[in-house]
């Protein structure tokens, strides 16, 4: 068990900076999720840590000790990466077991440990099988397996369910959160999968071209985005954007675009006021566009006037882009009885209280 701290740790390949200045405590125990576009410097985060790779500026420590200089295998944490790398000469006991007989343990330790947690991921009846042998979800799961018998302090892992279906995915995914809760150690976990971000992280951190932009548990970074990047990177369909100003009109501050002019919330928040008469980008999640038939009750809407360009019925709900007059698109989610139609002129209801508003200029969020 441990906690992991980068202390400004930045790490340039030449001239290019993969990593910038990364400040982050992760918490003896926690489930912390590196989520971000590719290449914005995850995987690298994860070498770092590990020891695959050595930091250009700045320390890393674990529990209390500085591992900049210390080799990878006295770290005492183990990695699960995308591509699993197992051994695909040796079968999946000797795939678990190799590790422990570098660490030079007895063959009865061994026995044991590896027994154990095939247990623990239902491998059990697969031990004496090559990778080759082996499905997707199962060689996923003995790369899993092989990090924890060597119970770590802490647990690295790459995206290490990219390469299961869909329905897999989802299984694994309440396996790993499971396997957190029991072995009681510290899982730094990197995806580009914001689902897998939102379920499992007990904080989510994400990072876009080596630079954190911000850490917060799920809720929290999905409510107040600090900034464009993470509102558009969480939520699917992303946030909706839209250009245009802040105006005062009969006393009140509206935010007015091309196709949206909405009156802000009275009194209108005194961060509100330094943009009178500005520049500004307003977004609004997809989920807070109704139909307006089947808008919840309490919530006061405006309308959104647009055409319908394409319909996407997800079952639970219908994805609407609506083409607005200005010729921008925009997402709504809206509900599953809806009987709009593709090309039909309509007024959605746009929820007014679930409006973000971001800088134009340095896209930090104005709260
Ligand atoms: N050895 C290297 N030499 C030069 N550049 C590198 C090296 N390793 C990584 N990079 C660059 O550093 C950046 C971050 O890479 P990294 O592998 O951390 O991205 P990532 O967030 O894991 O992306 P992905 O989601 O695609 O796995 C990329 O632009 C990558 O090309
Ligand atoms: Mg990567």
């Amino acid at each position: 068990m441990a906690s992991v701290t980068f202390n400004s740790v930045t790490k340039r390949y030449g001239e290019f900076v993969a990593l910038r200045d990364l400040d982050i405590e992760i918490g003896d125990r926690e489930f912390l999720v590196f989520v971000g576009p590719s290449g914005c410097g995850k995987t690298t985060t994860l070498r770092l840590l590990a020891g695959l790779d050595s930091v250009t500026t700045g320390d890393i420590y674990i529990g209390d000790r500085r591992v900049n200089e210390l080799a990878s295998r006295d770290r005492d944490i183990a990695m699960v990466f995308q591509s699993y790398a197992l051994y695909p000469h040796m079968t999946v006991y000797d795939n678990m077991a190799f590790s422990l007989e570098l660490q030079g343990l007895g063959k009865g330790d061994i026995q044991q440990r590896v027994q154990r947690a095939a247990q623990q991921i239902g491998l059990e009846d697969l031990l004496h099988r090559k990778p080759k042998d082996l499905s997707g979800g199962q060689r996923q799961r003995v790369a899993v397996c092989r990090a924890i018998v060597r119970n770590p302090a802490v647990f690295l892992m790459d995206e290490p369910l990219s390469n299961l279906d869909a329905q897999l995915r989802v299984q694994a995914r309440t396996e790993i959160s499971r396997l957190h809760r029991e072995l009681q150690s510290t899982f730094i976990y990197v995806t580009h999968d914001q689902v897998e971000a939102m379920t499992m992280g007990t904080r989510i951190a994400i990072l876009n071209q080596g630079v954190l932009q911000q850490i917060d548990t799920p809720q929290a970074i999905y409510s107040t985005p600090k900034n464009k990047f993470v509102a558009g990177f969480i939520g699917s369909p992303a946030m909706n954007f839209f250009d245009g100003a802040l105006v005062e009109m009969a006393d009140q501050l509206w935010f007015k675009s091309d196709a949206l002019t909405v009156a802000l919330p009275t009194p209108a928040p005194a961060q509100y006021q330094r943009y009178r008469g500005q520049r500004v980008i307003c977004g609004i999640r997809p989920e807070d566009i109704h139909d307006a038939g089947y808008v919840p009750p309490g919530i006061v809407t405006i309308p959104l006037k647009g055409t319908v360009s394409l319909l996407e019925p997800m079952g639970n709900e219908v994805i609407v882009y609506l083409t607005l007059g200005d010729g921008q698109t925009c997402a709504a989610r809206v509900d599953r009885r809806s009987t709009l139609a593709l090309g039909d002129t309509v007024e959605l209801a746009l929820n007014i209280t679930a409006l973000h508003l971001f800088d134009p200029h340095t896209e930090a969020a104005v709260i």
